[in-house]
């Protein structure tokens, strides 16, 4: 006896489908992606406080640009394209570092102050006609929230408070809520980079679903039970998941945290809150801290995910010992990483040729799926 090869049949017409496989691993997807969303809307590239003196600054991947952004003599934030506008050299070659006044270009010396103007370049006197102004850095649009500065490669960036601000909004339900965690004040306590075998909607749809929590998060599940049903984290809009019985703060071991922030309400209290500010941040609000991932897509099949835990500015000060509640949420990345990156090698399978099912409770993934499809000016087939 024989037996032939059969590909998969669709998805039933009652089920909803997932993205086809090749919306994964197609490096023109990917470009597209780059193109439309990480170089058209809003993105978190650094926390404010990193560069915390006139002269310092951070470069971060932007879809295919490079971006600086350095603080200024007058303490401002500016975002400009790392490149020199001479023969195109990368101008900072470093993650980051720290200036006197200027930015000099490893190649030629072109020299721009922190506001981007061209100061200086070498026998330039030969050359009188250049517009310092003109031949400055490219400025990228910079606008600061929760701590971050945020940059738009757009001509014309979509307004901040409709694409960024809302997402708190939708899921708080209150667009006070968030402000009550005061996230710009707080202090990093730990930073973990994550280097994510897995396309970035991987990340993305695993974060924002629960369905997994019960099979994977058995730490997590403990200090938020209700996340054992499955339910996802779009359930608890407006009242957020809440801990446990028994459970004293959200550590690893459940045992205490520190002291709630100061102006997080009693309603919030012993409450977790999960916020997807798309296309790539998430943002966590527990009563004693805030983590921050920032997403930085690197390649059709890897990730790069930057982790910030955040707490009150006297708890990093006093030297106090935050690894429970760090170690909670790395578990938790882990377990979450591990499992898309389980998933990643078989997008090119043909079995995921037609897509994956969305199960009732993942509806709202479907919905990430049409706003990724409109964004690239496309439909489901
Ligand atoms: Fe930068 Fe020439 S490329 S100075
Ligand atoms: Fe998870």
């Amino acid at each position: 006896m024989t037996t032939t090869p059969t590909s998969p049949s669709p998805v039933s017409p009652s089920l909803i489908a997932t993205l086809p496989g090749r919306y994964y691993t197609d490096p023109e997807v990917f470009r597209q992606e780059q193109e439309k969303l990480f170089e058209s809307l809003w993105c978190c590239a650094v926390r404010s406080a990193d560069l915390d003196r006139p002269g310092a600054f951070r470069t971060v991947q932007v879809g295919r640009e490079n971006v600086i952004v350095t603080r200024t003599r007058t303490g401002e934030l500016r975002a400009f394209l790392n490149v020199c506008r001479h023969r195109g050299a990368r101008l900072c070659t470093e993650e980051a570092g720290e200036v006197r006044r200027s930015l000099q270009c490893p190649y030629h010396a072109w020299t721009y102050d922190l506001d981007g103007k061209l100061i200086a370049a070498p026998n330039l006197i030969k050359m009188p006609d250049i517009d310092r102004v003109e031949y400055g850095l490219i400025k990228v649009a910079l606008r600061e929230w929760l701590g971050y500065a945020w940059v738009c490669l757009a001509d014309e960036p979509p307004s901040f408070e409709d694409t960024v601000m809302h997402a708190a909004v939708e899921r708080l339900g209150d667009a006070a809520a968030i402000a009550h965690y005061g996230t710009e004040r707080l202090a990093l306590g730990r930073r973990v980079t994550y280097d994510v075998r897995a396309n970035w909607k991987l990340i993305v749809e695993n974060f924002m679903e629960c369905y997994h929590c019960a099979t994977i998060h058995p730490e997590l599940t403990e200090v938020l039970p209700e996340f054992a049903d499955g339910y996802a984290a779009q359930y608890y809009v407006g009242h957020g998941a809440e801990f446990g019985e028994g459970i004293e703060g959200f550590t690893v071991d459940g045992s205490a945290g520190f002291a709630r922030l100061p102006d997080v309400t009693a309603g919030q209290d012993r409450r977790y809150y999960a916020i997807t500010v798309k296309p790539a941040v998430f943002v966590n609000l527990v009563p004693d801290h805030v983590i921050l991932h920032r997403m930085f897509p690197l390649a059709e099949d890897r990730t790069l995910v930057e982790c910030d835990w955040l707490y009150a500015p006297e708890v990093v000060a006093s030297g106090a010992d935050v690894s429970k509640s760090v170690e909670l949420f790395h578990r938790v990345n882990v377990q979450d990483f591990e499992a898309c990156e389980r998933t990643q090698p078989a997008m090119s399978s043909r079995a995921y040729r037609g897509g994956g099912v969305l199960v009732p409770n993942e509806h709202h993934i479907g919905i990430f799926h049409e706003w990724l499809l409109t964004s690239l000016g496309e439909s489901r087939a």
